[in-house]
């Protein structure tokens, strides 16, 4: 089979376009990995070259090696994808240590995966350990979100409390919380290995005034808990700009109540009884 006729492409592919329809992904803002299945490997096989050359990780993946990855392009536009994949993304080889990859497939015209690669591999080496079937890794630069960056304390528990609120799905999407990484260099081992602490336990990492990071099993899931996370972030925004004091939200009884209609589970750090109202306090 075809690289390019593969269901894998066109998933990657619609969820390049839809990050891309939602303004998440300015200029070469933005990159996402998929962790291959064997069998879908070896249904490509034929397409692909080993021969090129091993290149450092820059963060040792031991728990993916000889894995491969489909991966967006660095410097590569997140919308010129479903116009032409083989220039916009690869297939990369991670090597038998998990210290090396090399290219496989793509990058038709030259290039290399994108800068993010480590956090990548990082976080998928995190997901992989706590449930092999989490193979997809998003990054958008989400404008909400990183707007919230600004003006919300550095604390884990109120992030996620405030975000809670804001939608009754919210806790349902993402129980376990948000993750911050405070200001690091994109790219970096530091930033990296920040994300995928966080992500041994956490579905969504926020990088404070960059964007955000989500993983998830299929690619639907992926786009759909960037999603949330992002309209619950847009509407604190709101709620922020008409003063930041809440009349009334959800309450510590209705998130009990959801814990049992949906079988979920929430620490109880974030079940505390709030003293303030208002937004960013506890
Ligand atoms: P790349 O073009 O290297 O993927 O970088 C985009 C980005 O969002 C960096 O954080
Ligand atoms: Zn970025």
């Amino acid at each position: 089979m075809k690289v390019l006729e593969a269901q894998f492409v066109k998933d990657f592919t619609k969820m390049c376009h839809d990050g891309y329809m939602q303004g998440w992904h300015e200029g070469n803002g933005g990159n996402i990995s998929y962790r291959m299945r064997e069998s879908e490997v070896e249904n490509v096989r034929e397409e692909l070259n080993e021969s090129g050359e091993w290149k450092e990780i820059g963060g040792p993946v031991p728990g993916l090696a000889n894995e491969y990855f489909v991966m967006t392009g660095s410097g590569k536009f997140l919308r010129n994808v479903e116009l032409d994949f083989a220039d916009t993304c690869c297939i990369v080889k991670v090597n038998e240590d998990g210290t090396k990859y090399k290219v496989v497939w793509g990058l038709v015209n030259g290039g290399r995966p994108t800068s993010e690669l480590p956090a990548h591999l990082m976080n998928l080496e995190s997901l992989k350990a706590r449930d092999p079937e989490l193979r997809i890794v998003y990054h958008c630069h989400s404008p909400k979100v990183t707007a919230l960056t600004f003006v919300l304390p550095m604390d884990e528990v109120i992030w996620t409390r405030e975000l809670w609120e804001m939608v009754s799905e919210c806790s349902i999407f993402f129980p376990q919380g948000v993750g911050l990484v405070e200001w690091m260099m994109p790219g970096s081992y530091e930033i990296s290995k920040a994300s995928a602490e966080i992500m041994k336990t956490k579905n969504v990492v926020i990088w404070v005034h960059h964007g955000m990071f989500a993983c998830g099993h299929t690619f639907d899931e992926t786009f759909g808990l960037m999603h949330i996370v992002e309209k619950a972030a847009s509407i604190l925004v709101d709620v922020i700009s008409m003063g930041g004091v809440k009349r009334q939200a959800i309450s510590v009884e209705n998130f009990r109540a959801i814990e049992k209609v949906f079988g979920v589970h929430f620490d109880e750090k974030y079940l505390y009884e709030r003293k303030s109202n208002k937004v960013g306090e506890y």
